[in-house]
């Protein structure tokens, strides 16, 4: 007997609709505030675990099967078989080994690129039409790894770069100036990681440049001051790593910012890793870093064409040189 008796002259099964399946690849703390923020925000009606260890991968799915009645309905499996993520829109890696307080993200290079020539193949052959959006670290190199090993065209494999490093960036000027991040548009390009840029020529407060922004709320600032935000930026993730062991929820959310834009074809601009050969004179091999993206249901749909000072300019080709340089080690 049927749970529900259907009404009169009614056929509610005629009407399929078209699922949206998300694949998270590593359930450590990264995966997991990823995943449960994937599920609260309601952006995918399936969604698949894949791990190394079957014990922690079973557990977190029961642990997040047991919500479920406050949250959004979206089914949840989870296996060490990559079988598990087949017909996913979007796949998100987060697997691999993360930073020791102190130490660098290039660092972790070695370790993880080797981690990827099993995770990336399989990932590409169950899920040959989706997006790959890499999140592990060194991000930059991993996401020009994940291009190879997937053969997919570059709109479809991105790295969430610094789409965080930009919400911190917003976060320490709203802070600094007593506004909402919402408000503060403001980018971080280049490489995640050390050596990444503030365009602070192009930051704008509710439409208001913000250098001028300044001048008129005569807010002395020096460009110290902006220097040290930047700073600050840049040495958040050592900090939070010294303090709690890892970064995880500032990540998690900016994931899901970006799964939105891409699977609710949002047409949004992040500031995320991309082939940026060709764009603002980074001509030295093909390297993957932060630029500000036209991001949709195609993946990267374009690159903005921002101004940016001689300054800045010199910066991003200073960290597109980095990078290549950690690829070459690669011989990419
Ligand atoms: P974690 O150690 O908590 O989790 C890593 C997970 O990967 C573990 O569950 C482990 O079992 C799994 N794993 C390892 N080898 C695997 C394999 N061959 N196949 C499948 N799963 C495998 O580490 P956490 O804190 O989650 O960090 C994960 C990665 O994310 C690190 O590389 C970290 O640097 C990076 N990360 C990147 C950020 C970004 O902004 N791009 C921000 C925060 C972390
Ligand atoms: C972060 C490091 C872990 O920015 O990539 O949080």
């Amino acid at each position: 007997q049927a749970f529900f008796k259907p009404i009169q002259n009614s056929d509610p099964h005629s009407i399929t609709k078209r699922n949206i399946k998300i694949s998270v690849i590593g359930v450590g703390n990264v995966g997991m505030a990823i995943a449960q923020t994937i599920i609260s925000q309601d952006l995918a009606d399936e969604l698949a675990l894949v791990d190394a260890k079957p014990d922690k991968l079973r557990g977190e799915m029961l642990d997040l099967q047991h919500a479920a009645a406050f949250l959004p309905r979206t089914k949840i499996n989870a296996s060490v078989d990559y079988s598990v993520t087949a017909g996913s829109d979007l796949c998100i890696v987060t697997a691999g080994a993360r930073q020791n307080p102190g130490e660098s993200r290039l660092n972790l290079l070695q370790r993880n690129v080797a981690l990827f020539s099993n995770i990336i193949p399989p990932v590409a052959k169950h899920s040959p039409d989706s997006i790959l959006l890499i999140v592990s670290n060194p991000v930059d190199v991993l996401t020009h790894v994940s291009w190879k090993l997937s053969g997919f065209p570059s709109n479809r494999v991105i790295g969430s770069g610094t789409n965080l490093d930009s919400s911190r960036f917003r976060f320490l000027i709203a802070d600094h100036l007593d506004v909402n991040a919402q408000d503060v548009q403001a980018f971080i390009v280049g490489e995640h990681g050390d050596s990444s840029v503030a365009l602070w020529s192009s930051i704008s407060i509710g439409g208001v440049p913000v250098l001028s922004f300044l001048q008129n709320q005569q807010i002395a600032f020096e460009k110290e001051t902006l220097e040290n935000i930047h700073k600050a930026v840049v040495d958040s993730a050592y900090e939070v790593i010294s303090l709690k062991g890892y970064t995880s929820w500032a990540i998690g959310y900016s994931v899901a910012n970006l799964a939105r834009s891409l699977l609710r074809d949002q047409r949004k601009i992040h500031p995320v890793s991309v082939l940026a050969k060709g764009f603002y004179g980074i001509d030295g091999g093909d390297v993957f870093l932060s630029l500000p993206a036209q991001l949709g249901r195609g993946g990267v749909l374009g690159v903005t064409n921002i101004h940016l000072t001689d300054e800045e300019m010199q910066r991003l080709r200073k960290s597109a040189e980095t990078i290549l340089e950690v690829q070459s080690q690669l011989g990419l």
